[in-house]
């Protein structure tokens, strides 16, 4: 069974949408793992636009579990993620404009930016994993780099459907099988549901699922419910 890395950042995405201290995406962290989570997984966007500096402190700090955060290749945000020692880093690409991680990282493009970076989280014990593609060759080069892991960008897989989804299911299966034998730790993640999460979590040597938007959505109507009566009782 795979392990499940909750990403909290649409909690704080909320948060952000009113500046205001709730919904706080520590509380949700904590309840997450209360709950079953192996791990907590934040991206520190360079636009900041859902978790903060703080967040990231205190999620590291109060979790019982590990700390997964993604980042982009800039500079201040991997000095941030080398002082704060989380336990695993997921580098990602990052474009201002975009809605979510659109795609892997082209590790092809920014091999000299990771060949410098990687050995500093190695020497402080922080696993990195690359969202990448799930190609032989990017498998290749994440390893000759010193990855730890390759977390496989699932994002299209979630979007197509039918015969295209079983081909690109077909290519995420072929590309596991060769990180295994790469000896990289298999993860994956982006866009997974309650419909489409089971298919990946039973390929072969799967670590870890990384899973936020369906499970934060999903919570809204598993708990919309209780929060109007709650609010109901106030008015009487
Ligand atoms: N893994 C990575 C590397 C991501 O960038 C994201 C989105 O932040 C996720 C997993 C989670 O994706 P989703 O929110 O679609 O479940």
């Amino acid at each position: 069974m795979p392990l499940l890395g909750v990403n909290v950042d649409h909690v704080a995405a909320i948060r952000q949408s009113r500046f205001t201290a709730y919904p706080d995406p520590l509380k949700a962290a904590l309840i997450c793992e209360k709950a079953g989570a192996d791990g907590i997984t934040i991206h520190l966007r360079e636009d900041r636009r859902h978790i903060q500096e703080k967040d990231c402190i205190l999620i590291k700090k109060n979790i019982k579990t590990k700390l997964n955060l993604e980042l982009a290749l800039s500079p201040w945000i991997t000095d941030f993620a080398l002082k704060l020692a989380p336990a695993d880093v997921c580098i990602v690409p990052e474009k201002r404009k975009e809605l979510t991680t659109e795609g892997g990282l082209d590790v092809f493009k920014n091999e000299r930016r990771l060949k410098k970076i990687i050995p500093l989280f190695n020497k402080k014990g922080i696993r990195v994993s690359l969202f990448i593609e799930a190609t032989e060759k990017a498998i290749a080069l994440s390893k000759k780099l010193g990855a730890d892991a390759v977390e496989f960008h699932t994002g299209s897989y979630a979007n197509l459907r039918g015969a295209a989804r079983a081909k690109e299911l077909l290519g995420i299966k072929k590309a596991s099988a060769f990180a295994l034998t790469q000896g990289l730790l298999l993860n994956a993640g982006h866009g997974l549901d309650y419909e489409n999460t089971t298919a990946i979590a039973r390929i072969k040597g799967m670590n870890e699922l990384n899973i936020g938007h369906s499970i934060i959505a999903y919570a809204l109507f598993a708990g919309l419910d209780k929060a109007v009566r709650d609010m109901k009782k106030l008015l009487l």
